[in-house]
Formats: C-alpha cells, sequence, structure tokens
C-alpha cells in the first residue's frame, strides 16, 4: 500500500488532518451541489477519498476512459478531495481545447508541478510568465532552426552516431532504450547547450536517468496521493526520492548555464542559453528590473525543454523499434518502400511525402503509443458553460488523449496496431483529424515540429540498416505491448536484436 512508509508518530497529525479535510471536504461539496447550474455527472464520492477507490491509480488514464463510456463526454471525479473535470472523446477534447482556448488554456500547478519548478518556466506556469517565456522558446528554437533545415543536419549527424552505437552489438539481443535517449537528447542539447555529449559521457548519464527516473515517479500512486494530500509529502518515499532528483538536475543544469555565462558573447550566440542570457543583460543594461527574463526562468525553461524533448522522443523510438519486431510483415513493407525510393543514401525530411506507408507507420505508432495519455493537467481560467455543464473557474481538468486515439467513433480498429488509418484506398497518406498526440489548442506541445523531424529521420535510418527481431527464443506474439505506466507511457523493459541489412 502506499502509505507504508508513514511512521506511526504521524498518526495524531494524519486523524486530525483527515477530520478537517473530512468537514472541508463536505462544505465544499454542497456548495457545488447549491443553486441550478447543472455540474458534469460523475460517481458518488465518498467523503475524503472521492472517487479514490472507484479508479485503478496504476492506470488511471484507461479507469477514465471507462467511466466516460457510463457518464458522457464531460464527467467530474473526485481524486481525494480534488475535483476533476475529465473531457473524452475527439468531439469533446478538440473543441474544448480548441474553441474554448481561453477558457481550457491555463495549466493546473499540481502540488508535484510546483515542487518541480516553483512558478516558473514554461510547462506549470500561467499568465505573463507563461505568455512570454513559452512565445521566447517557440522563437528561439525556431531561429536555431526548430522544423528546418540546420535542426535537421543536427538530427543527421546524430542518426549516424545511433546506426554505429547499434552496429556494435552485432546483431545479439540488448535493451535499446538508453540509445535511443543518448540521441533524442543530444539534439535538444544542441539546441539548449550548444553541444552533444558522447553516449558513455557520464553527465549524460546522470542527466538522463534522473529524467527518466522523475517521469516514472511523477506518475506513481503514491504521487498521486501526494497531490490530492500533500502534507503527506515528507512520509512518502516515492517523494522524498523524487525531489531528491530534481535537487540535482536543478544543481546540474546550473553548472551547464554557469560555464556557458563565462564564455558568452551576445554577438555570437551559440545556443538557447546564450540567447536567453543576452536577452537577461540587455534588458538590465536599459534598467529594466521587473523583467520575467531572470535565472529562475532560465534554469527551469531549460530544464522543461530537456525534459519534454528528450523522454519523449526516446519512449516514441523505443516504441516504434517494439513494434516493427512485432509486426515484421509491417517492418518488410517499410524497409521495400524506403529501398524503392530512397536507396541507401542519407533520408531527408522532404523524402517523407514519397513515403506514405513509412509516414502511416510513424503516425500509427504515436496513435497506439498513446505516450502522453491525459495530456498534462489543464485548469479552467474562468467559469464556463460547456456542452450544457457548468464548470467553475479554477477546476482542474484533464483532456484525456487516450479517448481521443483509441475513439472508437474515429478510428476503425482503434486497439490493433493498423497502419491503414493513415492510408486511402490508393495507399496515399491521409491525415486524420483525431491524431492528436500533441494534444491541441493553446498548451499544445511546443516542440512538435522538432519531434515529427526526428521521429521521422531516426526511424527511417534505424529501418533502413537494420531488421529488428526478437531475441533468440522469442517469437512475435510474446513481445509485449502492456505498457509501464509513469507520467507517460512506455514499453516494457525488453531486448531486440538489430540485425544488420548490409
Ligand atoms: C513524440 C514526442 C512528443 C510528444 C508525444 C509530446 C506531447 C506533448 C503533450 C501531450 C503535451 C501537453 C499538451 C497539453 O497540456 O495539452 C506537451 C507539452 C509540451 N511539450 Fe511536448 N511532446 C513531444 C516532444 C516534445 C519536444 C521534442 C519538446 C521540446 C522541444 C517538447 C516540449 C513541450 C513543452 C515545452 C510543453 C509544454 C507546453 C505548454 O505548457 O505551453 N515536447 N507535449
Amino acid at each position: 500500500m502506499m502509505f507504508e512508509d508513514l511512521p506511526s508518530s504521524t498518526s495524531l497529525f494524519l486523524f486530525g488532518t483527515t477530520v478537517a479535510l473530512l468537514v472541508l471536504h463536505v462544505l465544499h461539496f454542497r456548495v457545488d451541489t447549491k443553486g441550478n447550474r447543472r455540474e458534469p455527472p460523475g460517481p458518488k464520492p465518498l467523503p475524503l477519498l472521492g472517487n479514490l477507490l472507484q479508479v485503478d491509480l496504476k492506470r488511471l488514464d484507461a479507469s477514465l476512459f471507462d467511466l466516460a463510456k457510463k457518464y458522457g463526454p464531460v464527467f467530474t471525479v473526485y481524486l481525494g478531495p480534488k475535483k476533476v473535470v475529465v473531457l473524452a472523446g475527439y468531439k469533446t477534447v478538440k473543441t474544448a481545447l480548441v474553441n474554448y482556448a481561453e477558457e481550457f488554456g491555463d495549466r493546473e500547478v499540481m502540488p508535484v508541478f510546483y515542487d518541480f519548478n516553483k512558478g516558473h518556466g514554461i510547462l506549470f506556469t500561467n499568465g505573463d510568465i507563461w505568455k512570454e517565456m513559452r512565445r521566447f522558446a517557440l522563437s528561439t528554437l525556431r531561429d536555431f532552426g526548430m522544423g528546418r533545415r540546420t535542426s535537421e543536419e543536427a538530427i543527421i549527424e546524430e542518426c549516424h552516431h545511433l546506426v554505429e552505437e547499434f552496429e556494435q552489438h552485432k546483431g545479439e539481443a540488448f535493451n535499446n532504450r538508453r540509445t535511443v535517449s543518448y540521441a533524442s537528447s543530444n539534439v535538444i542539447s544542441a539546441l539548449m547547450f550548444g553541444k552533444r555529449f558522447d553516449y558513455k559521457d557520464p553527465e549524460i548519464h546522470s542527466l538522463l536517468e534522473r529524467d527518466t527516473e522523475s517521469i516514472r515517479l511523477t506518475g506513481s500512486a503514491s504521487i498521486l496521493i501526494y497531490n490530492a494530500f500533500p502534507w503527506l509529502g515528507p512520509c512518502l518515499k516515492n517523494w522524498r526520492a523524487l525531489m531528491k532528483n530534481v535537487e540535482d538536475s536543478v544543481a546540474e543544469t546550473k553548472r551547464i548555464i554557469a560555464d556557458l555565462k563565462e564564455t558568452l558573447n551576445p554577438d555570437m550566440c551559440r545556443c538557447f542559453i546564450d540567447v536567453f542570457l543576452s536577452r537577461k543583460q540587455r534588458l538590465e543594461e536599459s534598467g529594466i528590473k521587473d523583467s520575467h527574463f531572470h535565472d529562475d526562468n532560465l534554469l527551469y525553461s531549460v530544464a522543461n525543454l530537456f525534459a519534454a524533448g528528450s523522454d519523449t522522443i526516446a519512449i516514441s523510438l523505443h516504441w516504434s523499434l517494439l513494434l516493427m519486431a512485432k509486426y515484421p510483415l509491417i517492418q518488410d513493407k517499410v524497409h521495400e518502400e524506403l529501398r524503392r525510393v530512397v536507396g541507401s543514401r542519407q533520408i531527408r525530411v522532404t523524402d517523407r511525402k514519397d513515403l506514405p506507408y513509412t509516414d502511416a507507420v510513424i503516425h500509427e505508432t504515436q496513435r497506439l503509443a498513446n505516450i502522453v495519455p491525459m495530456a498534462i493537467p489543464h485548469k479552467t481560467s474562468r467559469d464556463v458553460t460547456f456542452q450544457g455543464c457548468f464548470i467553475e473557474k479554477g477546476t482542474t481538468v484533464f483532456p484525456l488523449l487516450t479517448s481521443v486515439l483509441y475513439d472508437e467513433s474515429r478510428w476503425e480498429s482503434p486497439h490493433t496496431f493498423n497502419p491503414s488509418h493513415f492510408l486511402d484506398k490508393e495507399g496515399r497518406f491521409v491525415k486524420r483529424d483525431a491524431f492528436m498526440p500533441f494534444s491541441a489548442g493553446r498548451r499544445v506541445c511546443l516542440g512538435e515540429s522538432l519531434a515529427r523531424m526526428e521521429l521521422f529521420l531516426f526511424f527511417t535510418s534505424l529501418l533502413q540498416h537494420f531488421r529488428f527481431t526478437p531475441p533468440p527464443g522469442v517469437t512475435e506474439d510474446e513481445l509485449s505491448l502492456t505498457p509501464f505506466v509513469g507520467f507517460t507511457l512506455s514499453p516494457l523493459p525488453h531486448e531486440l536484436c538489430a540485425v544488420s541489412r548490409q
């Protein structure tokens, strides 16, 4: 049980707080149901625990998807005393995030997210700080070529390192998780820090291990409990481990920033950090004191981009190779198309339009893998009446991406790996509205264009060079697609063989 590490000395304190919360909860619930406003329906909550006993915290997104079948596309659940409105199904999620972008566009800063960033950066901020940091990040990353040719060159360079690294295993089974992480984090490092790390560099190992572990811990049941009852934090082993990770990552990022500061030349910016530091310097020189361009916003914006931009790509690639090993006929078709259209030369982004089957496989991988199943929690920025339901300002909202990517009214076979979802009868690639792994609206993934480019170039380069198979003695059927649940959904640890095509 998640309270197992609770010392007994806290029991009196716990009892007192429980009673206080119980009273607060009952009062809160009365206020909610007063008046004639129809609030989103939902399962009846228990005092204090809310609906915690009716959902599976180990697979919250799937549980909420099941509840949507009973309560409809806009419903309420209580995770402990915390009220959450869940949006489910393509139509509802898209309409809320796009047509009511303002109302549903704030970020819910849950206690653990506040612990991460203390109100700074991009991911877990709102208002002017968020606006300015997001705008700055987007324009700076674009200046450094995000989604354009410059980042294409950086990714292609990384593809060569990745292929070399895979070759070293000489077709023997290995877990490719770390290697693909090094490759994806090097792309974001080049943009953030102006350098790539050698795959054997201990600095990148520790940065990545901590990020991966933090993402896993953030999705753990005890951190979900912590978000509902933050006063429990110091008693929870996972929370303590998470805070230690955050502290260490902050210290490491500060070191990297300090090194760049020493050699800063505002006329020759090497990376995101240089551009930020130069902007900060200019503002200080012109006497502007209350700008958002200060050290904390730099530190946490960099940490956000690094965390959001490396593991997501690595997990997606890890899924894509697993799916290729599991479905060898699909893998063969991808390879055949690559051989026919591109041959053995380096693949470029401009080849994508001539590779409809490969493009469909990459999209279908992202759909089925569903790596960020509940997006990142949102919050209503004002009172809103949506699809006949009244939702109060400040309510936590989960846009359930699982219910979009697996929407039975939108996908012909939502639960199977079926690249035809993205192909017409003539085999041409077709876009699908319900393909929303990057979410939508004001908070849509900031790195979408970079992510799409990376996934395409890494995946195709690997498939050009290798055939992926299960380890000897393991059949394709035995390769499991059950996800490992953290804040993201990743494949369970597994090994594959990368057999050279040369
Ligand atoms: C396959 C790769 C990726 C997927 C599936 C993905 C998905 C997402 C999703 C679902 C969100 C939450 C949107 C919401 O709250 O509604 C998000 C936010 C975000 N992503 Fe990504 N992402 C990926 C790659 C990246 C990359 C490469 C970067 C960095 C360059 C990045 C940076 C961010 C940032 C900064 C946010 C927060 C945006 C905000 O709060 O305004 N992501 N991403």
